[in-house]
């Protein structure tokens, strides 16, 4: 716990707007700035290593990256999430671990997070609504923790479920999701090392509105996949139920691989808006995989992804 805690310590920093006022609140120089408890502790940055997977693009900025979500259990905005994750409480958090694992419980952050490597991921992200994103991820493989706990030979998918918590998260009102959001992987996709836990980006624990304090970041597949805040992780043998496809399953498919040729019903994937890029940034041809075709395109040999969209 303490290790871990050292790291990220997101109940150990005062709030930025406490510690603003603080400042402004005591007067004084250069003495009482240099004073430990008025500057921004030096634990609420993560130390991670740079990763050979991150993309050499230019991460987006953290004002992009925190102002335009789809975080739902907070609304429909894209701004909805800024606006009202705030008073999301996560710490204390822990995430159960359960069904086909060795060592099924549950498990407090800390202890899951503890001995994971982290690196930093600069991933893109493409939703499926065909706007993307560069992100720099802080966060773990995937396979790390499921090696961890144990996979037995019967699990074939990955299900992930994200916390009820109707009085913190006002989205959560509205019966138009069947809370829990949930979200699955097959097993070789929960495996493979681009799959990542992220538990903070642009070097600091998870903002609110990203899905702190821990979400799957799937970069070859639509966003929705990307699952946020998530207590339940479980191996399983059949393909689970998910969100976006129990909603409408002629529109989103359990893989949701990124793929320009196979448009959504409504609309195409073959091209897509840079967040950011401002109205006349224009449009860049979507990628394969989301330009991870090289790493993933062999987990799929022989599906038809028309089919497995
Ligand atoms: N996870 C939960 N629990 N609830 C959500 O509404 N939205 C998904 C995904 N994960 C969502 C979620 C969608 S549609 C996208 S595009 C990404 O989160 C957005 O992630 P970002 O806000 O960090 O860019």
């Amino acid at each position: 716990m303490r290790g871990y805690k050292t790291k990220l310590g997101w109940s150990d920093v005062t709030p930025k707007p406490l510690w603003l006022n603080r400042r402004q609140i005591i007067a004084g120089g250069a003495a009482l700035l240099a004073s430990p408890a008025l500057v921004r502790p030096a634990s609420a940055q993560i130390t991670a290593a740079a990763s050979k997977y991150s993309t050499a693009d230019a991460p987006n900025t953290l004002e992009d990256i925190t102002s335009y979500n789809n975080f739902y259990e907070f609304g429909t905005g894209k701004e909805d999430p800024a606006a009202y994750a705030g008073g999301l409480t996560t710490d204390p958090w822990s995430v159960v671990i359960d069904g086909l694992v060795d060592k099924p419980g549950t498990y407090d952050l800390a202890d899951l997070v503890k001995d994971q490597p982290l690196e930093e991921r600069i991933y893109r992200f493409r939703c499926v609504e065909a706007w993307a994103m560069i992100v720099p991820w802080i966060g773990f493989e995937l396979a790390g923790l499921l090696n961890r706990v144990g996979v037995q030979s019967g699990a074939k998918f990955v299900a992930f479920e994200t916390l009820v918590r109707p009085e913190e998260m006002p989205g959560q009102s509205s019966p138009f999701i069947e809370w829990p959001y949930r979200e699955g992987l097959r097993l070789d996709e929960a495996m493979h090392p681009l799959t990542i836990l992220a538990t903070g980006l642009y070097g600091e624990a998870m903002p609110n509105q990203n899905g702190a304090p821990i979400r799957l970041v799937v970069p070859w597949k639509y966003g929705f996949k990307s699952i946020k805040s998530i207590v339940r992780i479980s191996l399983v043998d059949k393909m689970p139920p998910t969100t976006w496809n129990m909603l409408q399953p002629s529109e989103y498919g359990f893989y949701s691989n990124v793929n320009p040729t196979v448009d959504h019903p409504r609309w195409s994937q073959a091209s897509e808006r840079r967040v950011g890029s401002g109205l006349f940034g224009g449009r860049q041809d979507t990628l394969m995989f989301n330009g991870y075709e090289a790493e993933v395109a062999s987990l799929y040999t022989g599906q038809d992804l028309a089919v497995d969209f």
